[in-house]
């Protein structure tokens, strides 16, 4: 089965290249070789690979910097899936499309379902909300998934964060009053790869790992077991602090624990503890080194 992977260098679309099941042939672009924003671009590339799926693992990611940047945001995160929509829609293939937990306001204190009411806080989920809406509107097979907190060795992300904060600093603060759920990109990776040979699933899902963390809970996981396979060599103290503490362009939602019930089920996988998640990634990182 041929497939196009935008974001290719991105966590993960490094992780789906790394990953490729053998009846699978993958072309992977990057955004030098594919500006998802450019119509023509993208429907040139559509048009010369002829693709059975298209996943879509490209995106504006920087939501800080997206709240001074919202014409490029919204290039890349709503006319980008636009384009790629109606490109797929050309071509009769199938979109595998990656949104976020930001889509949410936060204010729920149970797991949001994938229906539930959409809010976003920031340019950054009204950009991504606005990206599954035109796929919406043009396609009806596709698969628009919302992850978050996600992390890979591959890339920057919280958990690299931490550890060169972790080496380098006396003591560290972090928040302790944003609820959600790590998700190691492998793990979301696989549930694609899951997806992708079942034809039949379309609609609107949610994964991440398992479990529930503050961003502090986090930080503590890391540290444990980062000393444990000798990626951190010494203790410091870590606090938790409120997110008032730690001001940020972008608001974020205070919860954001998202229900994969769906998405198990119609893949046959069953979500992974995020700490057992995080021990694997870092080990892999602790090998590579
Ligand atoms: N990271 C998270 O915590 C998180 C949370 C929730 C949802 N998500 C969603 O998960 C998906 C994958 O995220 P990720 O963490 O893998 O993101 P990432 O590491 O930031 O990768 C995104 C990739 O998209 C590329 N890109 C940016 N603009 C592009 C354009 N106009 N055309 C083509 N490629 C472009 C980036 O290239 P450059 O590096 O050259 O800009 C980068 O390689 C995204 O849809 C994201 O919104 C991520």
């Amino acid at each position: 089965m041929k497939v196009l992977l935008t974001g290719r260098d991105g966590q993960l679309g490094w992780e789906l290249m790394q990953s490729i099941p053998p009846h699978i042939e993958l072309i992977g672009v990057n955004r030098s070789e594919l500006d998802i924003g450019d119509t023509d671009a993208v429907l040139d590339c559509i048009t010369h690979h002829q693709p059975k799926v298209v996943i879509n693992a490209a995106a504006y990611t920087a939501v800080d910097k997206a709240e001074s940047d919202e014409q490029q945001a919204s290039a890349v995160n709503s006319s980008g899936a636009h384009n790629l929509a109606m490109a797929c829609k050309n071509f009769n293939a199938r979109l595998l499309h990656i949104s976020t937990d930001f889509v949410f306001d936060g204010a729920k204190t149970t797991p949001y379902q994938p229906d539930d009411a959409v809010n976003p806080l920031s340019v950054y989920g009204h950009t991504k909300l606005a990206g599954e809406l035109a796929i919406q509107a043009q396609l009806n097979n596709f698969v628009i998934v919302r992850t978050a907190w996600v992390y890979s060795t591959h890339g920057n992300n919280f958990v690299k964060t931490m550890l060169r904060l972790m080496a380098e600093k006396p003591q560290l603060g972090v928040v302790a009053d944003q609820v959600g759920t790590p998700t190691w990109a492998y793990g979301l990776a696989q549930w694609l790869w899951a997806v992708i040979d079942k034809p039949e699933v379309s609609g609107v899902f949610h994964w991440t790992d398992a479990g529930v963390a503050s961003w502090y809970d986090f930080a503590i996981a890391i540290q444990e077991l980062a000393l444990q396979n000798g990626l951190l060599k010494q203790t410091i103290p870590i606090l938790p602090i409120p997110s008032s503490a730690y001001p940020t362009p972008a608001k974020r939602p205070s919860f954001s624990v998202m229900d994969k019930s769906s998405a198990e089920k119609t893949s046959g996988i069953a979500a992974v503890h995020w700490r057992k998640q995080l021990a694997k990634m870092l080990d892999t990182l602790a090998n590579s080194h």
